[in-house]
């Protein structure tokens, strides 16, 4: 039994990374732009949902000092993914949804530092929630969200 079970995830990753190949090879490059919209709303949409207890907690939610700073460092990490996921100019195509602002293709570096904020100032929340004190920890939470704001301002569309 268990020999084919190992035989059948072993045909089942080759069946994958056969299908994920030929997936990526036949794409038209409206495809491919479209594709890259759906994964960086992906990154954003994580993202988000890490923030939200933190948010809460913002708000009067209990404070919970692990959730708010394991939701932190997730951010951290995935916020190193978003110049990458910024990269692909999508602008080319009218059929793709899209809030982002066509001024991203011409100001990576600019892209970068905010990215860079953001890991920063949640890294900050994270040192600060590990220390247990609810206060200090919802005062480092305004840099931190703000840093999300900070980049919508200039590079996404006000849709307010
Ligand atoms: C360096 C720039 C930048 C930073 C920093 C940033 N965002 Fe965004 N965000 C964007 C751009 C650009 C879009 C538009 C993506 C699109 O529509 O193609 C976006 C879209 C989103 C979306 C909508 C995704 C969708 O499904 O349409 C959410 C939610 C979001 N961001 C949350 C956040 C949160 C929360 C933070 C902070 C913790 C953050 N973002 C930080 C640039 C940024």
């Amino acid at each position: 039994m268990r020999k084919i079970a190992v035989l059948l995830s072993a045909i089942s990753m080759i069946a994958f990374s056969m299908a994920f190949t030929s997936y990526a090879q036949d794409m038209t490059p409206e495809e491919q732009a479209a594709a890259a919209v759906d994964q960086r709303k992906s990154l954003f949409k994580t993202i988000r949902y890490n923030l939200g207890p933190i948010a809460g907690m913002a708000q009067g939610a209990p404070f919970d000092a692990e959730v708010a700073e394991r939701n932190a460092r997730r951010i951290a990490v995935m916020a190193t993914m978003i110049p990458e996921m910024l990269a692909v100019d999508t602008s080319n195509f009218d059929n793709i949804e899209t809030t982002a602002l066509d001024s991203i293709w011409d100001n990576q570096d600019d892209i970068a530092a905010k990215a860079q904020a953001l890991i920063d100032n949640a890294n900050a929340f994270a040192d600060t929630a590990a220390t247990g004190e609810m206060g200090a920890t919802l005062g480092a939470f305004r840099a931190f969200g703000g840093s999300c704001g900070n980049c919508h301002d200039t590079y996404r569309v006000d849709n307010d």
